[in-house]
């Protein structure tokens, strides 16, 4: 029994060993890339890089004003600009996004200037904790799990009278007014100003 394990590990390893060689090799070269990209995942409270699926796209533009010339947009965490490129070709004159690693940054600016929407676009390398929402109408948030609590307090200080479009994750205490339910491109849309009403009148 032993020896038969002995062989067929050893033809396998002789056959995959090429294999190893070539994709090792392709890995490597991947990871050292990535590095750049994912290393800031692990500062503090951070968005790790995962870059938007194209359904999660579409679920996200479902949400915004066909015409969105008076909308100023932030994408909260934008990662390599995707979001903000695509909300510019919808329209958004103002689409912004704010995301804390510099290569992203530059990354983001470069493809809006590839895709012909540098002029409606504007990407910040700052910390989200330290960014004011306040100016912006619609904030699109992929977020992660732990942070949630803590950003849907900002938005209710911040950005009262703003809508919410999130991805992954949904804000725990605040009702969506609509959501696309899509198992991982869910995408849940809040109208804070409208929470707002109903909790007022309530009272
Ligand atoms: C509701 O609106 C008021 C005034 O604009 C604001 O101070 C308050 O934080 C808002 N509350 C929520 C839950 O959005
Ligand atoms: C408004 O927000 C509060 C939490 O701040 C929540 O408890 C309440 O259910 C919301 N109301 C509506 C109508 O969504
Ligand atoms: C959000 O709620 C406010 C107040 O109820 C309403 O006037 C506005 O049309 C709503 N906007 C969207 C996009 O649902």
């Amino acid at each position: 029994m032993a020896t038969q394990t002995d062989t067929t590990k050893k033809s396998m390893s002789s056959g995959a060993k090429a294999l190893i060689a070539t994709t090792g090799g392709i890995g490597l070269g991947i990871s050292i890339i990535c590095a750049a990209f994912v290393a800031p995942a692990f500062r503090r409270i951070c968005l790790p890089y995962v870059p938007a699926t194209a359904e999660q796209i579409k679920n996200v533009l479902h949400f915004l004003p066909r015409n969105g010339n008076q909308v100023r947009l932030l994408d909260i965490g934008s990662g390599d600009g995707r979001i903000v490129i695509a909300t510019a070709q919808q329209g958004i004159k103002c689409s912004h996004g704010v995301e804390l690693n510099p290569w992203l940054v530059w990354y983001s600016r470069f493809a809006a200037l590839k895709c012909g929407v540098y002029p409606n676009t504007r990407f910040f390398c700052k910390d989200l904790w330290r960014f004011n929402l306040k100016p912006y109408d619609y904030l699109v948030i992929f977020g992660v799990e732990q942070m949630m609590d803590q950003l849907e307090n900002k938005l209710i200080l911040e950005a009262p009278h703003s809508k919410v479009i999130a991805c992954r994750f949904p804000l725990p205490n605040l009702k969506p007014v609509k959501s696309i339910d899509a198992g991982v491109n869910t995408v849940w849309f809040y109208n804070l100003s409208e929470n707002n009403t109903s909790s007022s009148r309530q009272i």
